[in-house]
């Protein structure tokens, strides 16, 4: 078995795989009322967070499942991106119990494991895959030749997809998460939409993301706005179909460029459900298989790191983490690769 933990930003999870990738226990631990009056994530509170549940949830899942700590093969645990705070918690956690067991760490990216959660969990692919991550630290876009190698082609050069739904929720004064503020507020809307970008969104590398001049224009557009409940309605949705354009246009762009077989898009923004819409309709259209993240799993959670984990584990494809390292990013890894040329269209 396969105990996986994750603590990279707000929320505390803890799962517990077997070796065929069955689920014996999966539980996550929001801290959102923590943060709500904050308007965002606050990491010094996140980390105490996670030192006051985590403990607790891993005695919860070797009780739950009558498993005894020796017939672990191996912890998985978020080695990064991250808050540096969170991270060490989960980390400094998992190496106290892999030392004395023995037990190989492996450290796993999070960025990758939100693509694991849009497979289920015998599901391997067969051809080309594209695969997204966007949510409210990330905005990342890799080719995937074979699973679970993968090649980061881009990323977003100032605020993460989620970080924009954030910051609009915010400037409205809707609470935090701001994504599903946004959706919920932008479904009243009756008003036809404005158009919040008047140029085209321009960056060096055209499949990386830029969501800052958006949420430049957002901020004026609320300035110069009567916010009553009607105008709130439009300007959320305005603002979420403004970062979907952009979405998908980078999506129309690899799929150009690249004619994957399939499609895969996790992380907290791909339960966005215009977003997903859209998606299915542009999959249908291609011909391409496309790998949605079962909205219970969008958002952080430790199953995703427990099967990434599992997976790199037995195919002997990972980087085991040092228990001595005090290093939440160990220098040597050997999942992350990034593509250096740019591709043109
Ligand atoms: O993957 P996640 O839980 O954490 C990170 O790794 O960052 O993603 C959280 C992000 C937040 O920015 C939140 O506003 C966004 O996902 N989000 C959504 C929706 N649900 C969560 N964004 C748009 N629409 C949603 N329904
Ligand atoms: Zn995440």
């Amino acid at each position: 078995m396969i105990l996986g933990i994750e603590t990279s930003c707000d929320d505390t999870s803890v799962a517990l795989v077997d070796m065929t990738g069955a689920i014996l226990f999966h539980r996550v631990h929001s801290q959102e009322n923590l943060h709500g009056t904050y308007g965002g994530v606050v990491p010094e509170v996140a980390s105490r967070a996670h030192v006051d549940v985590l403990p607790a949830m891993v005695r919860s899942a070797l009780q739950e499942t009558a498993t005894s700590p020796s017939r672990l093969q191996g912890i998985a645990v978020t080695r990064g991106p991250g808050l540096l705070g969170s991270l060490l918690t989960g980390i400094a956690f998992a190496k106290g119990m892999a030392a004395p067991l023995r037990l190989p760490l492996i450290g796993v990216d999070h960025v990758q494991a939100h693509l694991r959660a849009c497979l289920d969990s015998m599901e391997t692919l067969e051809g080309k895959a594209i695969g997204l991550v966007i949510s409210g630290g990330h905005t990342h876009l890799f080719r995937i030749e074979r699973w679970p190698d993968m090649d980061l082609l881009s990323q977003t050069v100032d605020d993460a997809a989620g970080e924009a739904f954030d910051k609009g929720a915010k400037i409205l004064g809707l609470p935090y998460p701001g994504g599903p503020s946004i959706q919920r507020e932008a479904a009243k809307n009756t008003l036809p939409l404005l158009a919040l970008t008047k140029k085209k969104i321009r960056t060096e590398n055209p499949l990386d993301f830029s969501f800052s001049g958006l949420k430049t224009a957002f901020t004026l557009t609320v300035r110069k706005t009567v916010v009553d409940e009607r105008m709130r309605a439009l300007l959320a949705a305005s603002l979420q179909q403004a970062i979907i354009e952009h979405v998908m246009d980078r999506i129309e762009r690899i799929v150009a460029l690249e004619s994957p077989a399939h499609l895969l898009v996790g992380g907290g923004v791909s339960a966005n459900g215009l977003l997903r819409d859209r998606l299915d309709a542009f999959a249908k259209d291609r011909g391409i298989a496309l790998h949605l993240s079962p909205l219970s799993l969008a958002r952080d959670n430790a199953l995703m790191i427990a099967q990434h984990g599992r997976e790199r584990f037995l195919a002997g494809n990972y980087t085991p983490y040092p228990y001595e390292s005090f290093s939440p990013y160990p220098r040597e890894t050997t999942d992350i690769r990034v593509k250096k040329s740019v591709p043109q269209s």
